[in-house]
């Protein structure tokens, strides 16, 4: 399984996703990386490692449609199986969800269909839930939408904070991508409305 993966920050999920592969828990290979940020740590590391690693600034872009078609071509060019999207902080055009439909993943900090959006694990405390955590699941044109794949839970304590919350989250992401990636890899599931089955 040949994935892309799109980032613009940290890259911890895509850490997790290069260290599962390159230990033999996941049987995939990084295609490409691809940041829309010049300044992301996560392109900084996809270098070190080797990765074929492009910075694609939105900025330099006059519009979505432009910078997505330059994001295309990297992807022509590295034939991905499956788009990764690892702290992607754009949205996709429907354009491009629809030309890569059920091909494009993507994590989010809580249990959808609760808190989609930005600062997911402040809403959720806002909201005072006890249990939250993880999410992976296919990119329809919705936000945080999509088939969901697998998802992890948290439980809330009486004294966190966002960024205790997040960071327990966080290590329950990094194993969720993988396990989600794996259950692509061995392509064993159907997507049935918005429910993937895996079958036996
Ligand atoms: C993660 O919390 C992920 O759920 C969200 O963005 C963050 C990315 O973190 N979509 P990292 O760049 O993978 O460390």
């Amino acid at each position: 399984m040949r994935l892309a993966v799109l980032l613009s920050g940290r890259g911890s999920n895509f850490a997790s996703i290069h260290e599962a592969i390159a230990k033999g828990r996941l049987d995939a290979e990084i295609a490409a990386v691809i940041s829309n940020r010049a300044d992301a740590p996560g392109i900084q590391r996809a270098r070190d490692w080797g990765y074929d690693a492009r910075v694609i600034d939105n900025r330099q872009f006059p519009n979505r449609a432009a910078h997505e078609s330059e994001i295309r071509k990297v992807l022509d060019e590295a034939r991905p199986d499956i788009i990764v999207m690892a702290g992607y902080m754009r949205l996709l055009s429907a354009t491009f969800v629809a030309a890569w439909m059920n091909r494009i993943v993507n994590i989010h900090p809580s249990l959808l269909p609760s808190f989609p959006g930005v600062d997911a694990q402040a809403q959720a405390l806002a909201h005072g839930v006890k249990v939250t955590g993880c999410t992976v699941h296919f990119v329809d044109e919705g936000l945080d939408a999509g088939p969901i794949i697998v998802q992890r839970t948290v439980e809330v304590r009486d004294d966190d904070s966002v960024e205790t919350l997040s960071a327990r989250i966080l290590e329950q992401e990094h194993i969720a991508y993988v396990d989600a990636l794996r259950i692509l890899a061995a392509g064993n599931y159907v997507i049935e409305g918005r429910r993937v089955r895996r079958m036996k």
